[in-house]
């Protein structure tokens, strides 16, 4: 079987059939096998409507689950009662249009391993929401965007509209929270190319969305999740948290060299600043690089020394955009502002490809 088109559905009786009949129109000139599967939770008859359209279009299957588990669960459990070597996954509820089936199996076809039809690139476009719909989405997604790398490049990465080439699900953990099954593949998947295609989402034909508070809620739950799953992610994270606690340790070890051991003010700075980096340097070691922990003497004896030159190296960055903000007469906490943000970003990847490296 070459493709598997599957379509998670709850309650969608006037769609299914609708859509079936668009999608086997869209294919009727491709010279493929091919199975459209529903993976339906409806508490209608949709199960019944869906039996009828299996009985007249033997493409056309479906597994009905009597207690419902949602939409991301709907889909994982299509790709494994599915058997075609390329698959797409698509609402049922004809808001992404089955005619551009064949441009996304064709690039699937080309070698691409994830096909994202977009919103959002030139020549898409989101008519099927309304303005506080499309608010709403636009803040999900900005959120999903900053803070897992791999959504970082992708504009339309909430969406229930996608291909792919199912080896890139070979050693993937699926486990997705809510909704947002893309994104889980997103994160877990090992894949060598993805694009996005345009296309234009349009309004719900009949019946009605199922989205609903809980869903975000669930939304940034699945975003907490896969930040902890995926490594790069969560080492950034906890370097960032390290970082805040030890301006905190810098702050009381100032304060406590300068009232109570009566050192002067230089030193006593000094000091407190090498204090909060042995600290930082010991929670990176023991957390944030835990894997990388290194056993031989010799090589945990140079870390230390890396971790200081980075960080110094920080701190010139910091100095730097500082001297040019007040250089272009802006604020200086602006510059300095942006200059933690830039030496951040530098330690970060410094010590990861030098002083935890493997
Ligand atoms: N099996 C199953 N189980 N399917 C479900 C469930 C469920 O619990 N909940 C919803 N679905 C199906 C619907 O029948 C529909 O085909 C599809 O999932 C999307 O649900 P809608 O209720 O139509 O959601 P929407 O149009 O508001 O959201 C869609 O567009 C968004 C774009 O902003 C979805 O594709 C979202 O993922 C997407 O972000
Ligand atoms: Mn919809």
């Amino acid at each position: 079987m070459e493709l598997s088109i599957i379509i998670p559905s709850f309650n969608e009786r006037e769609n299914v059939k609708i859509i079936s009949g668009r999608i086997i129109e869209s294919l009727k000139n491709q010279d493929c096998a091919y199975e459209i599967l529903f993976v339906d939770d409806s508490k209608d008859d949709t199960p019944i409507i869906l039996e009828q359209l299996s009985k007249e279009h033997s493409q056309v299957r479906y597994i009905h689950r009597e207690n419902g588990r949602g939409l991301g669960t709907a889909v994982v459990e299509g790709f494994n009662k599915s058997i075609g070597k390329k698959i797409i996954v698509m609402d049922s509820d004809l808001q992404h249009p089955p005619e551009l089936i064949p441009l996304i199996f064709q690039r699937l076809k080309e070698g691409t391993d994830l096909i994202i039809p977009s919103r959002f690139v030139p020549g898409g476009s989101d008519g099927g929401l309304n303005t506080f719909r499309k608010f709403v989405s636009w803040t999900a997604r900005t959120i999903g965007r900053i803070s897992l790398k791999r959504m970082r490049n992708i504009t339309d990465c909430t969406g229930g509209y996608f291909g792919l080439n199912r080896s890139i699900l070979h050693n993937a953990q699926l486990d997705p929270i809510g909704w947002k099954i893309l994104m889980e593949i997103l994160v877990k998947c090992e894949y060598k190319t993805v694009h996005e295609i345009p296309y234009s989402f349009v309004s719900r034909h009949a019946g009605e969305s199922k989205m609903s508070m809980k869903e975000q809620w669930n939304y940034l739950k699945h975003i907490a999740k896969l930040i902890w799953n995926s490594d790069e992610d969560r080492r950034f994270y906890l370097f960032c948290a390290i970082g805040a606690l030890g301006v905190g340790v810098n702050l009381i070890s100032l304060y406590i060299l300068v009232n109570f051991l009566g050192l002067g003010d230089l030193r006593s700075s000094i000091i407190a600043s090498f204090i909060a980096m042995v600290n930082n340097y010991l929670w990176n070691d023991n957390l944030t690089w835990k894997k990388y922990k290194k056993k031989s003497l010799k090589r945990r004896f140079f870390q230390f020394p890396k971790f200081l030159i980075v960080s110094v190296v920080g701190i010139g960055i910091t100095a730097l955009l500082a001297q040019t903000a007040s250089w272009l007469d802006l604020n200086i906490f602006f510059g300095q502002f942006a200059g933690i943000v830039a030496a951040t970003l530098w330690n970060f990847k410094a010590n990861s490809l030098w002083t935890w490296s493997n």
